[in-house]
């Protein structure tokens, strides 16, 4: 079976596989950011990003990864001394309450057990002891474990707080499944290029609610290139602050395009579908769900007692040209992390179960019969065949 990816699948959490429009858009010949033509596409990128946002407010485009992202969203409302408090449940919670210490924030953090999403109640006592708070911390999805935190209870909460804000990783959520900033009351948002978004790595996207706006001019924490508010000036100009990345832009521009065309509710559809169905048959080839609260972005899944996810990804990767990804730190060689973002077809959807099946038989061939393998994939067929 061929796959449409030029016979490689890209199913890591990010980056994904790229939309043949989108390659399209990227090999085309550079312009100038400062030309007429590049304003227009910039202009239309402005406006049209806002409805992945789900907001009313201004989004602004970084050329950094997603971590440049976050550092933004930080840098742009906290002051040295801040007290904060950093939900870690995982490698990219760990990494934002790291950058929040760097920028000399007061950091409180409660640690989740990976696997899990954090209790509302325990961010809620913290607030109670700490009302002075200035912000919160919290994935939307925590990619290492591929988990989903409760962010609508969550902002509910941080909204009885006048003072406190609550910030957001979006990186593997927004554009994945329902994030919206505006009526659940998410005062800081970052999103990245290379995962819903379905680009290359390269840039991240923010947005501050009016809530947030108030500490924009008060912040102390040293900024100049994540400087919003000289972004929002250049863009009220039709112009980026610094050099834009065109060529990312331009395919955002396509994605946007795509985006509107079949809605936000049905590209939150296909990825749950795509999601169901890796969690679903993932779970018959004998793995079992790490996540006890499952993003529809990524799905991790417990490699059996005697595999190894390493070498499980590696052969999948080699043998088989299929990139998932792996588990890291203490997750590593338990878990393999499979991607839902991005341009997938469900031919690739199901040789993935295919060739894990193989895989799984190829370090133990007694885990599982060929005629097994064969049975799942024909049900995982049929399955894709019925559910549409
Ligand atoms: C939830 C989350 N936050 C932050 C990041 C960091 O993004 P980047 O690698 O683009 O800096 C990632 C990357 O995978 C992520 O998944």
């Amino acid at each position: 079976m061929t796959s449409l990816n030029d016979d490689y699948s890209l199913l890591a959490p990010g980056p994904v596989n790229l939309h043949p429009e989108v390659r399209k858009a990227l090999a085309l010949p550079m312009i100038h950011h400062r030309t007429p033509e590049f304003d227009k596409i910039l202009k239309r990128v402005l406006t049209n990003i806002k409805t992945v946002f789900q907001t009313e407010q201004d989004v602004y485009l970084l050329t950094s990864t997603g971590s440049g992202g976050m550092e933004a969203l930080l840098v742009n409302v906290l002051s040295p001394g801040d007290h904060i408090i950093a939900i870690v449940s995982g490698k990219f919670g760990e990494r934002w309450a790291e950058m929040a210490k760097t920028f000399g924030t007061d950091v409180s953090t409660i640690h989740v057990p990976w696997g899990e999403a954090v209790q509302v109640s325990e961010v809620e006592t913290l607030l109670k002891k700490k009302p002075n708070t200035r912000a919160v911390l919290c994935q939307a999805c925590e990619t290492s474990t591929a988990v989903a935190h409760p962010i609508q209870e969550l902002a509910s909460l941080v909204k009885n707080y006048s003072e406190t804000l609550f910030l957001v990783d979006g990186i593997t959520a927004l554009g994945a499944y329902p994030l919206p900033m505006d009526s659940w009351g998410i005062d800081g948002l970052v999103a990245g290029s290379q995962k819903a978004f379905m680009l290359p790595t390269g840039m991240a996207f923010i947005s501050f609610s009016q809530k947030a706006w108030k500490f924009i001019e008060t912040a102390q924490c040293p900024r100049f290139y994540f400087d919003v508010r000289k972004e929002k000036a250049a863009n009220k100009n039709g112009e980026t602050f610094f050099s834009s990345n065109v060529a990312l832009v331009r395919a955002l521009d396509v994605v946007l395009e795509l985006i509107q065309t079949q809605g936000l509710t049905q590209l939150f559809h296909t990825i749950h579908r795509r999601a169901e169905f890796v969690r679903h048959f993932g779970q018959k080839l004998g793995f079992t769900l790490y996540s006890k609260s499952p993003s529809d972005s990524v799905t991790a899944l417990q490699v059996p007692p005697q595999m190894d996810g390493q070498k499980i990804r590696l052969h999948l990767e080699q043998v088989h040209k299929i990139t998932i990804m792996g588990g890291q730190d203490q997750a590593k060689g338990k878990i393999i992390r499979i991607g839902h973002m991005g341009y997938i077809q469900d031919e690739e959807q199901l040789r993935l179960i295919e060739c894990l099946g193989h895989t799984l038989r190829h370090f133990d061939p007694d885990f599982m019969s060929l005629e097994h393998i064969s049975n799942i994939t024909q049900e995982a067929k049929n399955y894709l065949e019925q559910n549409p």
